[in-house]
């Protein structure tokens, strides 16, 4: 056992977690300072072998499962279920290095420090990453610990198709990343993930960290459109069947159907395919993608059935075939108010300010929810930006979350049950 006045002096350090954020960062760098770490490609696979290296070097137990994801457990005096922290080290195209890689690297921040001051948590300690946390090459998101929670089934996960044609299974086991560990995996006694918060809430509040309340709604649909190939200058406007058009429109008008909802509803065309894409051919073919988010289930549901009507308006408008197939769709998820408590007193006894508030991004944590206690630590991000090589925390506020990560693991790790928060005198 780790006594509350050692526990509480204890401070991670933070030079050594920013110096891994740089090295991992250059794992898929791009010329523009980003990270392009798209899942179970060769850059995700040289990102892997750097963390799990770093894992061996502190002596964790590594385990490596049947869908990629690592678990990097150090033993605790007693044995059971570890506390466990983590994310993700997948990023999308255009990434920035903080998403994901903070809440791994922090919790092995976090297991160093412990060592550097020969301490031994009563429970065991894990920290994991899971595969295919952005669902970017393949859908649906938090693909590796959906399946880790016995949410997806494994042979599921792994004929799912990549963007570019790929089988999940087979670019997983090209990258040597195919383990033998059963899953669903090992339930934790709780689970912490440290995020940055990718949007601009805790920054224009000058609030240093977020007791995060939970996970918003996600739907994500790929739509096909099938219309004619036709000559863009000779076919009269009538005569069309244009997919181009189709998708163009739905574009607009997914803008117009959130900003009509309003409230917490966002939505995002982000791919779109033309077929053949030529500048003087009336598009034949197109395929595009709508992400439809909102943390209320039914007005998700609303803005789900107004673009499935608006599809079949346009369908019969404009003479064209649609269907539609769904990508991912998770309701929204409320975290365990005793560690949203715990996170926001821990804060606190760090001399930060907190808030409470939403994720409105997916995270893993939204998976973990649904097997053990959990909860989530925000960072502030610089613009509010993600999902952007210009994503960017300050050193101060990514050292703050990570000793808040260290704080709330310890308080886990050191009590019988999930702390409770006492009330006020
Ligand atoms: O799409 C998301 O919210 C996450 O980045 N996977
Ligand atoms: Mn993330
Ligand atoms: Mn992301």
């Amino acid at each position: 056992m780790i006594g509350e006045t050692t526990r509480r002096a204890l401070r991670v350090d933070g030079a050594r977690l920013m110096q891994r954020l740089d090295d991992l960062a250059a794992m898929g760098a791009r010329d523009d300072g980003g990270c392009d770490r798209l899942a179970f490609t060769d850059a995700d696979r040289d990102g892997r072998d750097l963390v799990t290296r770093w894992m061996r070097d502190l002596e964790l137990d590594v385990t490596l499962d049947a869908m990629g994801n690592v678990v990097a457990t150090r033993p605790g005096e007693a044995a059971g279920a570890p506390v466990m922290c983590g994310s993700h080290i997948d990023t999308v195209r255009t990434g920035g290095r903080y998403d994901g890689n903070l809440g791994v690297l922090a919790g092995l921040e976090v297991i160093e420090t412990l060592g550097d001051a020969g301490l031994t948590t009563n429970r065991p300690l894990a920290v994991a990453f899971f595969s295919n946390e952005e669902g970017a090459r393949a859908a649906p998101d938090m693909m590796g610990s959906l399946v880790y929670v016995g949410g997806l089934p494994l042979a599921e996960a792994l004929d799912a198709v990549c963007i570019d044609g790929c089988r999940v299974g087979d670019e997983l086991s090209r990258i040597g990343y195919q383990g033998t560990g059963a899953v669903p995996g090992q339930v934790p006694h709780a689970f912490v993930e440290l995020h940055i918060e990718q949007g601009p809430i805790l920054e224009a509040e000058s609030i240093d960290l977020g007791a995060v309340t939970g996970v918003q709604g996600i739907s994500w649909t790929e739509v096909t459109v099938n219309g004619q190939a036709n000559h863009a200058g000779t076919t009269p406007m009538s005569y069309r069947h244009d997919a181009g058009y189709v998708a163009a429109e739905t574009t607009a008008f997914i803008r117009r159907l959130v900003e009509e909802m309003g409230h917490a509803q966002v939505g995002t065309v982000g791919a779109i395919d033309l077929d053949p894409n030529l500048v003087n051919v009336v598009a034949r073919k197109a395929v595009f993608t709508v992400d439809l988010r909102n943390t209320e289930e039914e007005a998700l549901q609303e803005a789900e059935a107004r673009l499935h009507e608006h599809l079949e308006a346009i369908a019969k408008a404009e003479g064209v075939d649609i269907s539609t197939r769904v990508l991912a769709r998770f309701q929204p998820v409320a975290f365990d108010p005793r560690i949203i408590e715990l996170v926001e007193d821990t804060a606190g006894a760090l001399d930060r300010s907190v808030r409470q508030l939403p994720a409105g991004a997916g995270h893993d944590a939204q998976m973990l929810a649904r097997v053990c206690p959990t909860g989530m630590v925000f960072t502030p991000s610089a613009k509010g930006i993600s999902h952007n090589p210009k994503e960017h925390t300050e050193p101060d506020d990514l050292t703050a979350g990570a000793n808040t990560l260290l704080q709330v693991l310890l308080a886990l790790t050191e009590s019988d049950e999930i702390p409770v928060r006492q009330a006020r005198p």
